[in-house]
């Protein structure tokens, strides 16, 4: 029979309490793509993608931006242009789990289907009417959408591809909130059939179920960001 002191046992408590709250806790959320680990912590260039500057040498500009009132450039395929202003652009964000997006829409503009991989988006439409929506994931796939008008208000949960179509006759503006100080963009049909090098047809012929000569077409296309 194995006698216990009461020193093992403290540990075992510790030990087991230590467990259950590892088994409680759950991954902190990346702060980028990946993080490909490295022995030798000399070669370690950044922790979550930035540095931090000393507090004492911060200033009121490292927490502000200027001119997101002015229109942005829509002549482009999709007729939509996306300014996102994350911690590249308002270095303060760092590390405090937010940014913020401005969206204009020329007639017809479309944000493509996208997702953000770290963010939940929060939209406010102030000029125009939108056509927005979102899908959420296997088995369902169910599609919600709804038509917006100024002041009008939608939520695009975390990693669901969402899009957003100009439904009027006019520009239209939004405003989108993401809890990310880097939310990440991946439009799908740029990531599929854009990417470099290109996706096998062997493997988007038989994905999409189409003949080898829809592949073709469409991975020849120029796939642009917003
Ligand atoms: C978005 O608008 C800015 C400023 O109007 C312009 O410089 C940029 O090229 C536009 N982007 C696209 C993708 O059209
Ligand atoms: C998904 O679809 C199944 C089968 O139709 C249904 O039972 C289930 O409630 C749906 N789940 C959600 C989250 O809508």
């Amino acid at each position: 029979m194995v006698k216990m002191g009461i020193h093992n046992f403290a540990t075992i408590v510790i030990f087991s309490s230590t467990l259950s709250l590892i088994a409680y806790a759950f991954d902190p959320s990346p702060l980028q793509d990946f993080c490909v680990a490295l022995g030798d912590i000399k070669s370690a260039v950044f922790v979550n993608g930035k540095f931090c500057k000393d507090p004492k040498l911060a200033t009121a500009n490292d927490f502000f931006f200027q001119g997101l009132n002015i229109p942005r450039n829509t002549a482009n395929k999709l007729g939509s242009n996306v300014t996102l202003l994350n911690v590249d652009q308002i270095p303060g964000v760092n590390t405090l789990g937010i940014s913020l997006a401005r969206i204009d829409f020329g007639p017809n503009g479309l944000n493509p289907p996208h997702t953000h991989p770290r963010a939940t988006e929060i939209l406010t439409v102030l000029e125009g009417v939108l056509y927005v929506g979102f899908v959420t994931s296997n088995p369902n796939n169910t599609l919600f959408t709804k038509v917006l008008h100024p002041g009008d208000v939608f939520v695009f949960p975390i990693g669901l591809i969402h899009f957003q179509l100009n439904v009027g006759k006019t520009n239209a503006v939004a405003f989108a909130s993401l809890n990310s100080q880097n939310p990440g963009v991946i439009t799908i049909a740029n990531a599929v059939f854009g990417s470099k090098p290109p996706i096998s047809p062997d493997v988007l012929t038989k994905a999409f179920q189409v003949d080898k000569k829809v592949i073709d077409y469409l991975q020849a296309q120029f796939w642009t960001n917003n």
